[in-house]
């Protein structure tokens, strides 16, 4: 599927495109979310490749050491820090006028559920969790760390305003919080974490983590080696023991299949765009640009991951996989609990579809919920249901979800 090459590129065969989907999650009633019930309750914040054969892997170390012959590549993590600093934070309200209100929701469930997993884990054998969010942006995930119980949590960003917004919204939470909740202590570091040692910055040079979360933020780093490996350093250098590396990235297969299938240097549809600054079939090991654009949320260059290199890269820092889901095999794993299933309706993860009358759908073209016709007309389902529309969905099953655990 994907094979180095000696220039230190990789060129890979991926099957054929075919941007398919769980038809659970494109229609399913079950999880229909009761919009009246479900809008009081709302809990919406912002939003692979196999290693390959013992041969291949003499090569493989050899492109995970420091080479000098990688050639300088212009940075881009300025560009990257500027344009999070210019989005604005935009009310609840706001948002859900937005084309992708369900597609962020839903993004924000995957991490909800991965979170909860995770520090489900760790609370087993502790109490006390600590957790540095890495890329935390303006805290969007700040309510999954106050409902996981945490006792203190380190946010770090190289866009300071987004920071900025970040601890604002943790002051107000813990002004509104309850008189007797102890809310989890924070720290606040604006830094690039690709080209800066955290450590040096937090108070406690010893600090230990029980989780890095990095959440839609590790693809930035693969501009270089150099890069990748201080961003995984950062990740996963003060981790106790049994500790995780937690995340959500593009996934390299998805967007090179799709790629490859295109007829030109783009794919997307009228939500997301992809444009590749490389010609098919050649892809670096780092560096490998495109500029993602999504509804006028992100456009900025950011860099193929190769995977199997980064579960390499890990091992530098005693990290072993534990696993890599798409979100598509992530939502039919978690779905099948009550629990996640309630918290996609309060979230309002998916579309009530057909819509109320007094409401209408995120997309007014027929071809984005098809997938609902055709199954309701194959007596498959009954409506109303909850549905992502066409368009999201091709969005969002871009990514994949990882979990690293550090080896005792
Ligand atoms: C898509 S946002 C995700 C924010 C947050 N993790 C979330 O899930 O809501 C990506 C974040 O990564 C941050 N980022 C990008 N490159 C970075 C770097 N080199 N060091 C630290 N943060 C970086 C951006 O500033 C931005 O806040």
């Amino acid at each position: 599927m994907a094979e180095i090459l000696e220039s230190g590129k990789i060129k890979r065969k991926d099957e054929e495109a075919d941007i398919t989907t769980s038809e659970h999650l494109k229609a399913d009633s079950s999880v229909t979310g009761n919009d009246d019930k479900a809008s009081g309750k709302t809990y919406c914040d912002e939003g692979q490749m196999g290693v390959g054969t013992a041969h291949d892997n003499r090569r493989k170390r050899k492109i995970c050491e420091p080479e000098t012959g990688i050639p300088e590549k212009k940075m881009h993590t300025e560009a990257v820090a500027a344009h999070y600093n210019k989005l604005e934070e935009v009310g609840l309200k706001q948002r859900s006028l937005s084309r992708i209100f369900h597609l962020r929701n839903f993004n924000n469930w995957i991490k909800s559920v991965l979170i909860g997993e995770f520090l489900c884990k760790v609370r087993q054998r502790k109490q006390n969790i600590n957790v540095l969010d890495l890329g935390c942006g303006k805290g969007g995930d700040l309510l999954k760390w106050r409902k996981g119980r945490i006792s203190k949590l380190v946010c770090t960003d190289i866009a300071e305003i987004s920071l900025q917004q970040c601890e604002q919204r943790y002051q107000e939470m813990r002004y509104r919080g309850h008189q007797n909740e102890q809310i989890f202590g924070v720290e606040f570091i604006a830094a690039d974490s690709t080209k800066e040692l955290l450590s040096k910055r937090y108070k406690d040079e010893k600090m230990y983590f029980d989780i890095c979360s990095c959440q839609f933020v590790y693809h930035y780093s693969f501009e270089t080696y150099e890069q990748a490996d201080m961003m995984l350093k950062n990740a996963c250098e003060q981790l106790c023991p049994g500790g995780y590396f937690i995340g959500t990235t593009p996934d390299s297969y998805e967007l090179v299949k799709r790629f490859e299938a295109s007829d030109t240097d783009s794919f997307g549809n009228e939500i997301y765009k992809i444009k590749f600054q490389t010609k098919k079939g050649e892809y670096p090991l780092f560096g490998c640009q495109y500029d993602f654009y999504l509804d006028g949320v992100v456009n900025v260059p950011e860099f193929l991951v190769y995977f199997p290199l980064l579960v390499e890269m890990a091992k530098k820092y005693g990290m072993k996989l534990i696993y890599k889901k798409t979100f598509l095999e992530f939502y039919e794993d978690k779905i099948k609990n009550e629990e996640h299933k309630m918290l996609l309706q309060q979230m309002r993860a998916l579309e009530k579809y057909p819509a109320d009358s007094n409401s209408g759908l995120v997309s007014d073209k027929k071809e984005d919920y098809e997938h609902v016709e055709i199954l309701k007309n194959n007596g498959k389902l009954k409506l109303p249901l909850g549905t992502l529309s066409k368009s999201e969905w091709e969005a969002t099953s871009i990514y994949m979800i990882f979990a690293f655990e550090k080896q005792q």
